[in-house]
């Protein structure tokens, strides 16, 4: 899919601006604190409605306005359509696809994009936390049905956490039936997305880093030790996990077992990369599971999603940035930052942007 143009109103440092795209390369380019990121942001949130650093509408919206606007034409399949997300302060996110209100989830299943920036080394050496966003912004993309489970597996976890923290309440909650079944399929889901993704990434970063060897590995909270993956196998082992931890959750008020807790371990060069990999192997780690996580949406959804790249040339050696300009080649339409020079076999295919304190300026 592309992104042909791209209006800002009020969004972080950018001033308005209005810019057409090139199904190719565009790069952001200019001093730190220009408003590269900011820009790339943009784009992100123009498409899925959501920032890809995780923070909230009202950090991105410019400081002293009222509203932030994003108005944009996507082509999708050959198909214009036109996207507008707005926030007001005080207000709820408005989006439009089509000059119709919609959902986050139309967007969703409308638009696909994968964003690598540097604080992807959060990732792999941050909190569990980083992991499961991860994990539910792209299997979003990919699954109408995740997004559904996952919105109902919220709800019940909100519901069962609330009557936990109520004194007195009985040992067994009336919630662990539902917290079962919507958090197995959510389980299931996961497995078969890291699955797929882990040997794509194991590939890229051979590739990028000269054969050394990345793998990742799901971790559910529920372990299925036996590796029987049946819903009624899985079904069975949570029910059985959430009996064991029922007095624990009781004293801590808190559910503890479920998909909330689930962790995914990467391993770099057979050590685990949150405790042992340095920042060049972290970063090419990110970028190696992000391309993958593109080749799975590209054959999931029959579209190439827009690739947000940020700085991803920086803490990479010589050898490594060529590599992965190489891969460039398999994308569609790449958007990256550069706050320094980019290699030189990539100048031939891009359209360049200068961004200077907030203006962009084509070239
Ligand atoms: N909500 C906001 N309102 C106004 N300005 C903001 C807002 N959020 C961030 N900024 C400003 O945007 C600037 C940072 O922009 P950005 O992160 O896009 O820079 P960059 O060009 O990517 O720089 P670098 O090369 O250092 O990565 C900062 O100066 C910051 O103060
Ligand atoms: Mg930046």
């Amino acid at each position: 899919m592309l992104v042909k143009s791209l209006e800002l109103n009020f969004f972080r440092n950018i001033g308005t601006t209005r810019n057409e795209f090139l199904d190719g390369v565009n790069v952001f380019y200019g001093k730190n604190g220009a408003g590269k990121t900011n820009l790339l942001e943009a784009v992100f949130v123009l498409l899925l409605a959501r920032s890809p650093r995780g923070v909230s509408d009202t950090v991105m919206l410019q400081e002293n306005a009222e509203y932030y606007r994003l108005k944009g034409t996507v082509e999708i399949s050959g198909k214009a359509h036109e996207l507008t997300v707005a926030y007001q302060t005080g207000g709820r996110k408005k989006i439009t696809i089509d000059k119709i209100n919609s959902r986050t989830s139309e967007l969703f299943e409308l638009c696909t994009a994968v964003s690598t920036a540097p604080e992807d080394i959060e990732l792999l050496s941050g909190p569990p936390s980083k992991r499961r966003e991860f994990v539910n912004i792209y299997l979003s993309q990919a699954s109408k049905k995740y997004i559904a489970d996952l919105v109902d597996y919220q709800r019940v976890l909100a519901q069962k956490n609330a009557y936990l923290r109520q004194e007195n309440n009985a040992a067994e909650t009336p919630y662990d039936d539902l917290l079962i079944k919507y958090g197995s399929v959510i389980m299931l889901s996961r497995r078969e997305f890291l699955d797929k993704v882990a040997s794509t990434a194991a590939e890229n970063y051979a590739r990028i880093s000269g054969g050394q060897g990345f793998d990742l590995h799901y971790k559910p909270s529920v372990r299925i030790e036996n590796d029987d993956w049946s819903m009624g196998n899985i079904e069975d082992i949570f029910a059985s996990k959430l009996r064991r931890y029922r007095e624990r959750e009781r004293i801590m008020q808190t559910s503890m077992v479920g998909p909330h807790r689930d962790e995914v371990e990467f391993v770099i060069r057979a050590l685990p990369a949150r405790s042992h990999g340095s920042q060049g192997e972290l970063r090419t780690a990110a970028v190696s599971l992000k391309l993958a996580v593109f080749e799975y949406l590209k054959k999931i959804r029959g579209i190439k999603p827009v690739l947000l790249l940020d700085e991803i040339f920086a803490e990479l050696d010589p050898g490594r940035k060529e590599m992965l300009v190489e891969l460039f080649g398999d994308f569609g339409q790449i958007f990256l930052t550069s706050a320094s020079e980019i290699p030189e076999t990539l100048n031939s295919r891009v359209r360049r942007f200068k961004i200077e304190n907030g203006a962009v300026f084509p070239e």
